[in-house]
Parts: structure tokens; C-alpha cells; sequence
């Protein structure tokens, strides 16, 4: 099979293996498929440059597919170092012909040279995740920005870096900001992180969540996925929050709402999902039941106060499973953090099922094609997803799950639009 022309990989005999990973994944992805039927008929990007910056799994590799299906000529960097999967870039550049730059734990100066290589080929569309693409064009290659007809980003904190970007004037094009689309919060967010949370939890502990006292902190997007999956399976579960309409929420929902101080006394397993820091610090800690298991689904590895807790162990500290360190601290309770703190999903397990990535880089393709057909009429600034391709992908998923529903009558859509009643 041809290769691609550029590529930077870490071994290309790896290449069958990832082909296996990649179609695993697109048969739990039915509607990146249809997106990607449609995209090779219509040809949307036929001869677009586009430079993405993503994590490189088997998933990305299937929306790349679609991308190029329309007439893309794609090129691919990591965004991050760690979550590279070699197999995966093997496979694109072998045999789906990507220019694929990343190899997995790669330095931080390899990291940066892959962005560049990306943005060499001159992309017209970008496709981000966390903003390091679009920082390097708009910091060290302004001209070039220029020229770029439009963007989208994968992620909130990504979409908060080009706020930022876009209030100091800066932003050179429109940036669509597709974590904030209802269909992704719905099913990336909630349903993925409740699920591969105690997936990673499960996995690095086997621990038998039936009857445990599960704290989780945070009742947002993902705090409530993890609620109710963890209630599903028979834990006992509290809620801490510090926002009274969440708060009330989780307590109308039927759990145990109570703040960390108490719930730090008598939990056996806690999660964090707040997007905040030293959620669980010093002070919980020291009331802490011995053997209670700490992860953290948040974005960022500071919601758990590890330096607190290395303080209070002093040297005793040790690994005890992979992805398991036991911290003894006072009257010879032992601690147990996972993953270091760090997102335990992605950490200790696969990270988001590809059944909820269909939906995710089904709103991307069509983001992208959305763009291709309005950026030029667009203010650069960072816009939300329209609600059309929101409801267009809701309804694929439906049709792929063998599910229809019902269709306003004319008299019912007449009856909504009035006022008189
Ligand atoms: N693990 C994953 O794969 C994954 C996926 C999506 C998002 N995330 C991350 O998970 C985090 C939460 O995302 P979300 O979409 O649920 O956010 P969200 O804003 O919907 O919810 C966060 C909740 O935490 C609460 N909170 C803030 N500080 C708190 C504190 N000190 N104690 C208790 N509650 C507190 C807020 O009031 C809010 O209700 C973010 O960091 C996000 O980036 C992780």
C-alpha cells in the first residue's frame, strides 16, 4: 500500500495492528460512517488542506477517514504526547495515506516540530484539541493565520484558551467550539465519563462497588454520568456540590448530597468531576477511612491535593497494582490514589467508548463541512455548533440504534407557533 508522503512515526511495522484498532472502532461507529457515505459522494473538502491536532486513537483515525473521504488532504499531529497510540499512526500513514506526525511519550520539542509540520502543509480548515495548534499559527505564523478559513476545537478548555484569544482581538478566523454541542455534553461528558470512570476504577482496583459508599464531587456534566452509573451498580452514593441548583438537583435525584468534610468520614470510594483544584485536600485526608480509593475524573490533575497526601505519608508511600499507589498516613490508614491523580478513565483505562467518539466526531465532520460552506460570511469569534447539526446527528444516532420518533402534525407545529392558544 502506498504511504503517505510526509509522515513522523515511531514504527511502521506496527501498522496491521492499528488497521485492527481502527476497524474495531468503525464498527462502533455508525454514524461517522453514514457522515463519511455522504462525504465521498458530495466531496465537501475536495483538494482543503486541513491540519489537525488530535488525540491519535483509533477514533480520531475514523473521523480522519471521513474527512479525507470528502476530498481532504488531512495532517495529523497529537495533542497530546502520551495518549498516542504507535499502532494507530502506523495504520494511517500505511493504509489510509494521513501525514501522520506522533509517536507516543514523544519530547516536548518533537511535540511542537509535529505542529509545525502540520501547519507546513498549509492547512485552510483546523481541527483542534486544547488550542496548541491555533496558539503556534496565531503567535509565531500571524501571516499564515490569515489565510485559514476556519476552525473548530474539541475541548472546553481549548474553547476557553480562544475566548480568551478572541476578547483580546486576536482570533484571525472562526473557531466553532464543539464541546460545547448538546449532543457531546449528552453522551461525551455524562454517559463516557460515568462510564469509563468506573471503568478505570474498576480496572485498577476490582473493587466490588455493591453496597460501597461512593462519593462523588461535583454534580455537573460528568459528576452526574458517574451518580448514576455508580448507583447502577448498587453503590450507596453522596453527592458533594457547591452550587445550590446542583445540589438540589442530585438531592431530587435521590442521593445523598452532604459536603466533603462528612462525606470525607465515611466514604470508601471518591470521585472528583468538578474542574476544580484541592477538592480533596489535607483537612479530608486526615478523617479519611483506611483503604479509601481516591481517582479523579476531572480534565486537570489537581482536584486531588496529591502533594498534601505525599506530605502527610511522608516516605510511605508505595505501589501496590498498576495505576494503584497506597499512601500510609496517620493511625496506619493507607490511602489509595489512582493514576497519580490524573484522569483515571484515560489513565487506568480506554477512555471514552467509540460509540460515544461516533457521536463527538460525527458533530466535528460536520462542523467542518458547516464551515467549508459559511466561514466566509463569518465574524472571527468562537461560535457554538448550530442546533441543525446537533439534531441531525441525535437523529442518525437514533436511526443507527433502530429507534424513530414522532413528527409534529401541521396542526401541533400551527398550535406552537401561536400565541393566542
Ligand atoms: N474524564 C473525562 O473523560 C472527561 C470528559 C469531559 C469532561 N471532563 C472534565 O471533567 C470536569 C467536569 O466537567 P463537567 O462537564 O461535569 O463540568 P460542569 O461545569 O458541568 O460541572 C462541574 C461541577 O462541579 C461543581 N464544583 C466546582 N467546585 C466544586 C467543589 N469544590 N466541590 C464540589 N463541587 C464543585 C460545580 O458547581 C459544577 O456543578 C472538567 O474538568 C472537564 O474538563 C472529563
Amino acid at each position: 500500500m502506498a504511504e503517505a508522503t510526509g509522515h513522523d512515526i515511531a514504527d511502521s511495522g506496527l501498522a496491521p495492528a492499528g488497521r485492527a484498532q481502527i476497524e474495531w472502532a468503525a464498527q462502533r461507529m455508525p454514524v461517522l460512517a453514514t457522515v463519511r457515505e455522504r462525504f465521498s459522494d458530495e466531496r465537501p473538502f475536495a483538494g482543503l488542506a486541513v491540519g489537525v491536532c488530535l488525540h491519535v486513537t483509533a477514533e480520531t483515525a475514523n473521523l480522519l477517514r471521513a474527512l479525507a473521504a470528502g476530498g481532504a488532504e488531512v495532517a495529523l499531529c497529537a495533542s497530546n504526547p502520551l495518549s498516542t497510540h504507535d499502532d494507530v499512526a502506523a495504520s494511517l500513514v500505511a493504509d489510509f495515506r494521513i501525514a501522520t506526525f506522533a509517536r507516543r511519550a514523544e519530547s516536548a520539542g518533537d511535540y511542537a516540530a509535529h505542529v509545525d509540520a502540520v501547519l507546513d502543509r498549509g492547512p485552510a480548515l483546523t481541527v483542534d484539541d486544547g488550542c496548541d495548534l491555533v496558539a503556534r499559527l496565531h503567535r509565531d505564523r500571524p501571516a499564515q493565520a490569515s489565510e485559514v478559513i476556519g476552525g473548530t476545537e474539541d475541548t472546553t478548555t481549548g474553547a476557553v484558551r480562544l475566548r480568551a484569544l478572541s476578547a483580546s482581538g486576536g482570533l484571525a478566523y472562526p473557531i466553532v467550539a464543539v464541546s460545547g454541542a448538546a449532543t457531546r455534553l449528552l453522551a461525551d461528558n455524562r454517559y463516557g465519563t460515568g462510564q469509563s470512570t468506573l471503568d478505570g476504577i474498576l480496572r485498577a482496583t476490582n473493587v466490588l462497588l455493591a453496597g460501597a459508599r461512593l462519593v462523588v464531587a461535583g454534580y455537573g456534566n460528568c459528576g452526574r454520568g458517574v451518580a448514576q452509573r455508580s448507583r447502577g451498580m448498587g453503590a450507596s452514593v453522596i453527592v458533594t456540590e457547591v452550587d445550590p441548583l446542583r445540589a438540589l438537583e442530585a438531592a431530587l435525584d435521590g442521593f445523598a448530597v452532604m459536603p466533603m468534610e462528612a462525606a470525607a468520614e465515611v466514604g470508601e470510594v471518591f470521585v472528583m468531576a468538578t474542574g476544580n483544584r484541592d477538592v480533596l485536600r489535607a483537612e479530608h485526608f486526615a478523617v479519611m477511612r483506611d483503604g479509601a480509593i481516591l481517582a479523579n475524573a476531572g480534565h486537570f490533575n489537581v482536584e486531588i491535593d496529591v502533594a498534601s497526601l505525599a506530605g502527610l505519608a511522608g516516605g510511605r508511600r508505595r505501589s501496590v497494582r498498576p495505576m494503584v499507589e497506597e499512601f500510609e498516613i496517620g493511625g496506619g490508614r493507607r490511602l489509595l490514589l489512582l493514576a497519580e491523580g490524573r484522569l483515571v478513565n484515560l489513565g487506568a483505562a480506554d477512555g471514552h467508548p467509540a460509540q460515544v467518539m461516533d457521536i463527538s466526531f460525527a458533530v466535528q465532520a460536520l462542523a467542518c463541512e458547516w464551515l467549508v460552506q459559511h466561514a466566509r460570511q463569518l465574524p472571527p469569534a468562537v461560535h457554538d455548533v448550530p442546533v441543525e447539526i446537533d439534531e441531525a446527528v441525535a437523529r442518525l444516532k437514533l436511526a443507527t440504534m433502530g429507534l424513530a420518533i414522532d413528527e409534529l402534525t401541521p396542526a401541533q407545529r400551527e398550535y406552537l407557533a401561536s400565541w393566542l392558544g
